[in-house]
């Protein structure tokens, strides 16, 4: 199936010159979010994965699937302020400001294998916050997966070394 084709893309969305890869049409289509989410699954079974962990908000919907397939439990990172236990974070650069990534303490067991699974890699921000953190839990980072990277911001460079594996790739 041609999934990149699902994604639809919107021009000037959130500000002018942005193109917008809008992955909710991919979720409407129920044959291909089925066919992402096993291919995904079975791009990572060889991470050999403890647990799977997502960042807020879109990384959700495909880590909770992914979890699902590989057996596996799964650990949510959320924006600051949402979850209700005792947390550890990770602050991340925006264009303009920080923001951050919190997980409930012990929801990392140490040495635990953790795969993190989000919907898109653009400019790396995001995942680099959320592979730190994991390591700050003492976790440590199996394998990355994105649906889709936007080749042409260069976020794999801020990924390391790290395994990533990423269904769709475009400029
Ligand atoms: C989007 C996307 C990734 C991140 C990628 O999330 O879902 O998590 O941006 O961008 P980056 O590689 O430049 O960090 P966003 O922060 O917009 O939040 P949302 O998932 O709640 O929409």
């Amino acid at each position: 199936m041609d999934f990149a084709s699902k994604i639809r893309l919107i021009k000037d969305f959130p500000r002018p010159g942005i193109n917008f890869r809008d992955i909710t049409t991919l979720l409407q289509d129920g044959p291909a979010f089925g066919q992402v989410v096993n291919a995904l699954a079975d791009l990572c079974r060889e991470m050999k994965p403890d647990i799977i962990a997502c960042p807020e908000a879109r990384g959700f919907v495909l880590g909770a699937p992914l979890a699902y397939v590989l057996g596996k439990g799964l650990v949510l990172m959320r924006k600051p302020g949402k979850l209700p236990g005792k947390t550890i974070a990770c602050q991340y650069q925006l264009e303009y400001g920080t923001d951050a990534l919190e997980v409930h303490e012990g929801a990392i067991r140490p040495g635990q294998r953790v795969l993190l699974v989000d919907d898109i890699l653009a400019t790396g921000g995001t995942m680099a916050a959320a592979a730190k953190l994991i390591q700050q839990c003492g976790g440590q980072v199996a394998g990355i997966a994105f649906l889709l990277e936007l080749e042409g911001l260069k976020g794999i460079e801020k990924l390391g070394n790290h395994q990533v594996v990423t269904l769709i790739k475009c400029e």
